[in-house]
């Protein structure tokens, strides 16, 4: 899968995608990552990429033309369609169905915004998506895009090994049951004792039961949308 990332700051994505997995995924051959700067479209001498806001106010905003030159640029470097997805307070919260659905694709287009936004013109022309990594405001739009390819890109087959992708937080709809390893004792505090008495169904339980507690102790909301049992609707009333 590829992903083209356009922003005013390129290097900020050197360090996390030449570490870890995403740095050997892309070894593999099985995510590429294309970082664009808006700037060399800037078509005056200045390579002006904002303005002051049309109207009056504070701050300023990004220019619809060197962004359009770096999004068209970008299209055309790959016959394969992509949406195009700006990071932006405003948008729709990003969660893991959507990384699921992206992950499918053979290639996304990420726009970061910075200062107070970007001229909507640009926005209507070659906006596909517009996503939010919640209820907070960032500096910029790089590190909600990393987050982005970090999500997306996982899931990407081959990326991780399919043991890994089963049973985590977010994939049914409830959070992870706690985990734990060697020792047995540390400092004092025991590990449960149903895990080291090799009874895996009595485990698998038991775990079922942590995830539904987390669930509700932590995230009531998500209980919405969750595929849970009778069983489970039973022990989450107790
Ligand atoms: N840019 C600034 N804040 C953001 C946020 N919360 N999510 C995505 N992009 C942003």
């Amino acid at each position: 899968m590829r992903f083209d990332i356009l922003t005013l700051f390129p290097a900020m994505f050197t360090g996390p995608l030449t570490e870890s997995i995403l740095k050997r995924a892309a070894q593999a051959e099985l995510l590429q990552f294309q970082l664009h700067d808006i700037r060399d479209y800037a078509t005056d001498k200045h390579k002006m990429v904002d303005d002051s806001p049309t109207g009056g106010g504070a701050g300023m905003v990004m220019k619809p033309g060197p962004l359009a030159l770096c999004t068209e640029a970008v299209l055309a470097a790959d016959p394969n369609p992509a949406p195009v997805v700006l990071m932006t307070p405003s948008g729709r919260v990003f969660n893991q169905t959507m990384a699921r659905e992206w992950a499918k694709l053979p290639r996304l287009v990420l726009v970061c915004g910075h200062y107070e936004g970007i001229d909507e013109r640009y926005i209507e022309r070659y906006v596909t998506d517009q996503v939010s990594l919640g209820d907070f405001v960032l500096t910029g739009g790089e590190l909600a895009a990393m987050t982005i390819v970090d999500a997306v890109g996982r899931l990407v087959p081959e990326v991780l090994d399919p043991e890994s992708l089963a049973h985590e937080s977010h994939d049914d709809g409830l959070l992870e049951y706690p985990h734990y390893t060697k020792p047995a004792d540390w400092n004092g505090v025991a590990v449960p004792p149903i895990l080291l008495s090799g009874h895996h169904a009595n485990i698998a339980k038991w775990r079922h039961e942590q995830r539904l507690r987390r669930t509700l102790e932590r995230r009531p909301d998500m209980l919405r949308h969750a595929t849970l049992s009778k069983k489970d609707r039973q022990l989450l009333k107790e």
